[in-house]
């Protein structure tokens, strides 16, 4: 099979990250991605374990270097251990990793690290117990945190929180979140509220920016100019003046970073999609459940890429919201 040219856009971009949704199920309903009364997709139409490997293998050998599991909440299928045990035997692979709400960590972080799993993304909104159950609609504030320690127990060399800023929910914690992340080593995420909710309550008073992020942890820890900027990592890092840990914010709303965008994504029923917010999306399973030879998908996969739009169009009057909400795209 042909490894080059590699999955290229018509504006240049190469992808080379993938986010492997493989399912769309969580035992959380986060205000921010999904609504509180949820169809599943029919199990029939989520992909098997040799399916997400295979099409992974197929996106490796077309130049994708690293890939990240995701959901849903990605820890609710079973023997997931082994689907990364498959995926980190992809040759050329580099990096794999997988972001989670955390529950089922205290049960499963062991296993996941035995797998290979070198990294993990743990989300995280608030340090109160009161309103995590606002927040996640779901009272496991201890287990998520038993899941943290887990993680930390477990010998993960980089752990990371992912923290939805929503303005007049949880904004007020961001030194709180900063200090925790100072204390502990790992890095949390503020990533800016998008409209990809279940409950349509996004509007953009809601979205707490980068910048104010960043007033509010400088006034109490300052931190240096971003590290990464200009690169394909979604969150710009900021490290702490004096040295002790990080923060990083990705800033989809304020600070759009399109066009520097390396990702696609395989939601859990097979489907292609060259952004997070695409309207449109490239069918694989079809064709994969029909006998397509690789090159067949590579195909479908070189012009699903190839077609992605120059950014997504959230500050902008045509901004149409995806029919998916986040739960079923990947985080
Ligand atoms: N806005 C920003 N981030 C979101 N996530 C889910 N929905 C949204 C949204 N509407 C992020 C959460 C979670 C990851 C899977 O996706 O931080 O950790
Ligand atoms: Fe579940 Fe993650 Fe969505 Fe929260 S953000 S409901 S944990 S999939």
């Amino acid at each position: 099979m042909a490894t080059t040219p590699g999955l290229v856009d018509s504006y240049g971009r190469i992808a080379r990250r993938l986010r492997l949704s493989i399912t769309d199920r969580c035992m959380f309903r986060c205000v921010y991605c999904m609504p509180e009364q949820v169809v599943w997709m029919d199990r029939r139409h989520v992909l098997s374990f040799e399916e997400l490997v295979r099409l992974s293998r197929i996106a490796v050998s077309l130049g994708v270097e690293r890939i990240r599991v995701t959901g849903g909440e990605p820890l609710v299928r079973r023997d997931v251990p082994e689907l990364l045990r498959a995926l980190g035997g992809i040759p050329n692979l580099r990096d794999l990793s997988l972001t989670t709400n955390g529950v089922k960590l205290p049960e499963m972080a062991v296993a996941l690290r035995e797998a290979g799993l070198r990294r993990i993304n743990i989300s995280l909104d608030t340090l109160r117990r009161d309103r995590f159950v606002e927040i996640v609609r779901r009272d496991a504030f201890e287990d998520v945190l038993a899941g943290i320690r887990a993680a930390e127990a477990a010998g993960f060399e980089e752990i990371k929180l992912n923290c939805v800023v929503m303005r007049g929910i949880n904004d007020d914690e961001l030194v709180d979140f900063a200090r925790f992340a100072r204390d502990t080593g790992h890095q949390v995420r503020f990533i800016e509220f998008m409209p990809l909710d279940g409950d349509s309550i996004w509007d953009r008073s809601k979205v707490f920016t980068c910048e104010e992020i960043l007033a509010r942890v400088n006034a109490v820890f300052p931190t240096l100019p971003p590290r990464n900027e200009g690169t394909a990592d979604p969150a710009r890092e900021y490290a702490f003046a004096d040295g002790r840990g990080a923060i990083g914010i990705i800033a989809s709303v304020t600070r759009a970073f399109c066009q520097w965008c390396d990702r696609v994504r395989i939601t859990a029923d097979g489907k292609l999609r060259n952004c997070l917010f695409a309207v449109t999306e490239t069918d694989l399973k079809t064709p994969l459940r029909a006998g397509a030879s690789d090159d067949d998908i590579a195909a479908l996969f070189r012009a699903g890429v190839y077609g992605k739009w120059a950014g997504h169009l959230i500050n902008s009057p045509l901004y149409q919201k995806p029919e998916r909400t986040m739960h079923a795209i990947g985080g």
